[in-house]
């Protein structure tokens, strides 16, 4: 243990993960463990990829870096006209930074100065949903709704409002679906009148909610009504693609399996499959239509937004996920695996079973019937991690499924290259994790 770095937890060493090749990882020891997380759904074209490596290094001696304040450069223009090609029309302009949260940061504050441009400067606000989560820095933990994850730093954060959350396991409404007139999104109005629509600047949501939700996935007219009820009232709608973007879900960006379009698409992990730290803010025509009629100004940059070196990484990964027909492979082999996991629901607290592509989520529960979820105290979803980790297995855990506060759910979504052998060998490994986890409960 170095005991000088900062990590979540500085009592417990965590396991030093030493090199990586496919999807798989080894340890300090030289223990093989299949990465299930792809990090945290960051590594889409899995490890050692020689062609990546090449991009860094070429890059690293052209030119590493470049003030995007004040000049341009070739990787971070041509990452931008691909991504036009890429992304849903009319999403045709980036601004990169070097991560999610400094992505989601950017898209509230251009929204903003987009209604600047407008004459509309009262709104500065955005509405957010319970039990999401969309950045660790201040602002993004604000339009947040991770209980746990807000609680540190609550008197800190920006008094912004939160909508329920589109998780029909557990409707917040206690209706189901079709019989609920999708009240998620009906709330969404409601709340962007009590709060006065003058006021509000944008509803952010992710399309399936990766790691606060458990990959829940909304009905299919949850968006459809955002979108409607965001136009009604002149507000802005982001969707937060961090996890769902570049194929994850088995299309290019999660929303596109709604038939809407977004204002902004927020978007990160895979966008560089982690050879370097990269994140997108993609923007509309009109929405850069006010900008370019208005100021022509965007005030907003960081040292490190539209990095070469990460965005010629960016470049090649997209090249690759194109050449490779990795978001039609995601959706081949998530067919695949959520036709092995269906199996799954014979286990007794194998609650739900849901999400899209090569993202899928697991929600456990003590009781089937009552889907009364594990006691706080019982660790359920830490003991699901040590047990797969025991097994050569590595999966996302999360807890506060339920309320924000109980309930234990794992993420599966491995790098979008792997093979129909190795999802079958993940199944048969989830399925040693599951029958040693029933012997605990
Ligand atoms: C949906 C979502 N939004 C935003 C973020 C923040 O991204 P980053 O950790 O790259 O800052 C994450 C990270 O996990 C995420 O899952």
């Amino acid at each position: 243990m170095s005991g000088h770095i900062i990590q979540p937890d500085i009592i417990h060493e965590f396991l030093c993960l030493e090199r990586g090749e496919g999807i798989y990882v080894y340890d300090k020891a030289g223990r093989k463990y299949m990465d299930a997380a792809a990090g945290v759904g960051v590594m889409a074209l899995g490890y050692a990829r020689k062609e990546l490596a090449d991009v860094l290094a070429d890059q690293a001696m052209t030119i590493p870096y470049v003030h995007a304040m004040r000049f341009a450069n070739q990787p971070s223009n041509d990452l931008a006209n691909q991504i036009a090609e890429f992304a849903p029309e009319p999403l045709n302009w980036s601004f990169f930074a070097s991560g999610g949260s400094e992505a989601m940061e950017s898209a509230l504050k251009i929204a903003r100065q987009y209604f600047l441009q407008r004459g509309k400067p009262e709104k500065s606000r955005f509405i957010g949903r319970w039990q999401s989560f969309h950045g660790n820095t201040i602002a993004t933990q604000s339009v947040g709704g991770h209980l746990g994850r807000r609680a540190p730093h609550q008197p800190m954060l920006i008094n912004w409002p939160h909508i329920p959350p589109a998780y029909c396991y557990r409707c917040p409404f206690g209706l189901s679906y079709p019989n609920c007139d999708i009240q998620c999104a009906q709330a969404l109005e409601r709340e962007i009148c009590w709060q006065g629509p003058e006021t509000i600047a944008a509803f952010v949501a992710e399309p399936i909610v990766g790691a606060a939700g458990g990959a829940t996935v909304p009905a299919p007219e949850y968006f459809p009504l955002v979108r409607q009820i965001c136009d009604k009232y002149d507000v802005l709608f982001i969707a937060d693609e961090v996890i769902t973007g570049f194929g994850r879900t088995g299309k290019n960006f999660g929303i596109e399996h709604f038939g809407v379009t977004p204002d902004m698409i927020v978007t990160a992990k895979g966008i560089s499959s982690g050879y370097a730290p990269l994140g997108a803010l993609i923007v509309s025509d009109p929405v850069m239509a006010a900008f370019q009629t208005g100021s022509g100004k965007v005030d907003h940059n960081f040292t490190f937004a539209g990095n070469p070196l990460a965005c010629r990484v960016g470049s090649e990964v997209l090249r690759l996920i194109e050449k490779e027909k990795l978001v039609e492979k995601a959706a081949a082999r998530g067919k695949q695996l959520f036709a092995g996991l269906e199996n799954f629901y014979r286990f007794p607290f194998v609650g739900d079973v849901r999400g899209k592509g090569l993202l899928a989520g697991i929600e456990l529960v003590q009781n089937k019937e009552k889907k009364t979820p594990f006691p706080l105290e019982f660790h359920a979803y830490q003991k699901i991690n040590e047990l797969a980790l025991d097994e050569g297995l590595i999966v996302y855990p999360g807890g506060g499924t339920a309320d924000g506060y109980i309930g234990d759910h794992f993420l599966l979504m491995p790098p979008l290259i792997i093979s129909e052998e190795e999802v079958d060998q993940l199944l048969t490994l989830l399925e040693r994790v599951l029958t040693r986890f029933g012997a605990l409960v």
